[in-house]
């Protein structure tokens, strides 16, 4: 559900979120091998990139992997010596992700542990806090999710949650499934919290985005 039509998405791609040929290959590895089609889309990802960019994060993690499209965006907006930790319950993924983090010469920079992010991140309390968190994976999970990123960002750090109009359904308020309340509370969350800069970035299904203030 774009915001803006196929043109001006055509527009965006073309002039700035220009994938190159390793970004490209590894849309086609997750696609060959069977992976679903639930990456972030270039404009998201060079949205990813420009934010850990501007912020000059160092560590970064995110809840998600699939096949390491989007951890390869944030990856590279890091710093020289930024560090990527990413939690991916599904070992196929995980498999693909760390092929195409090798091909796109990060294997040294991107960590990626397997496991479900609920009882994996308890324990990652004491590797953060974290400059940049990358929210991307089961829906009725982002509540949690951010609860624990907001305790583990640094002063100046950012969350983002992928899918934030949840392809709509946040505004018809004839949807009331889980997934579609667990999002509404997610934004809720994050929109009324002081300590926090928010919004969401109309980009795809709609980045929200905070920062943590100083
Ligand atoms: C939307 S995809 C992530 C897409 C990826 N961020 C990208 O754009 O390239 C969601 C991923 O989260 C994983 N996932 C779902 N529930 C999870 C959990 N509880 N813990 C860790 N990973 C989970 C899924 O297996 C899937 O690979």
């Amino acid at each position: 559900m774009p915001t803006y039509d196929d043109a001006l998405e055509e527009y965006l791609r073309e002039t700035f979120a220009i994938e190159d040929d390793v970004l490209t290959t590894i849309r086609e590895n997750i696609a060959a091998r069977g992976l679903p089609h639930i990456s972030i889309n270039p404009e998201d990802g060079r949205f990813l990139e420009f934010i850990v960019a501007a912020s000059g994060a160092r560590l970064a993690l995110e809840i998600g992997t699939l096949g390491g499209y989007s951890g390869t965006w944030i990856a590279r907006g890091l710093s020289d010596d930024g560090r990527l930790i990413t939690i991916e319950v599904n070992p196929e993924h995980a498999s693909v992700a760390a092929s195409n983090f090798r091909l796109a010469g990060l294997a040294e920079r991107v960590d990626i542990r397997v496991g479900d992010a609920h009882q994996l991140l308890p324990e990652l309390k004491t590797e953060g806090p974290f400059d940049f968190i990358f929210i991307d994976a089961e829906k009725m999970g982002y509540p949690a999710y951010l609860e624990w990123a907001l305790e583990n960002l640094q002063p100046g750090g950012i969350v983002a949650g992928h899918n934030a109009f949840g392809h709509g359904a946040i505004v018809d308020a004839a949807d009331t499934r889980e997934r579609t309340e667990a999002l509404r509370a997610f934004n809720r969350r994050l929109a009324e919290d002081p300590l926090m800069v928010s919004l969401i970035f109309p980009a795809g299904d709609g980045m929200a985005v905070a920062v943590r203030r100083k």
